[in-house]
């Protein structure tokens, strides 16, 4: 599996995540590599990435003989990385933020994934909200200019794709 820039940066806000909450670095770093794998590997649907990625992951670990103690937690933030409020511990919520904190630094995969789902400009913003309310409660207050700078850009592109258009 190859780290794209998007991923690195995904990994790097994990990790900020987890020295600011005090969380297990790592498995929250496992937990961010391996969180997309089954999109990644092409495995199933997006809608069930999540649980065939934990699927996959397992297999991963198992393989390089990864202890098993510590494959649950790991598996766990797989799974649960779709909503910080699936979140059942520290790093789940780490690596679930995570995700969310790398579409406010990332207009053009928003824009792109909106348009792939036939999301249109108007509806863009409530989806975003619906992203930003995913976060946990910390991640809200603490991330709350990083969104609001976020949202001001987004508008921004929309009235200039629009004028262009
Ligand atoms: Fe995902």
């Amino acid at each position: 599996m190859i780290l794209t820039p998007l991923a690195l940066h995904y990994l790097d806000n994990a990790l900020c995540l987890a020295q600011k909450y005090n969380a297990d670095p790592e498995i929250v770093a496992l937990g961010a590599i391996l969180h997309d794998i089954a999109l990644v590997a092409k495995v199933g649907t997006k809608k069930d990435h999540h649980i065939n990625g934990a699927n996959l992951a397992k297999e991963l670990l198992l393989k390089y003989g990864y202890p098993e103690n510590k494959i649950d937690l790991v598996i766990g933030c797989v799974i649960n990385h779709k909503s910080s409020k699936n979140a059942t511990n520290i790093e789940e919520l780490c690596v679930a933020d995570a995700d969310i904190l790398a579409h406010f630094d990332n207009i053009d995969m928003v824009l792109d994934v909106a348009e792939k789902q036939g999301i249109d400009s108007k509806n863009i913003l409530e989806w975003c909200e619906g992203d930003y309310n995913d976060l946990s409660e910390n991640s809200k207050s603490d991330f709350r200019p990083k969104y609001e700078k976020f949202i001001i850009e987004t508008l921004k592109r929309l009235e200039d794709t629009k004028n262009k258009g």
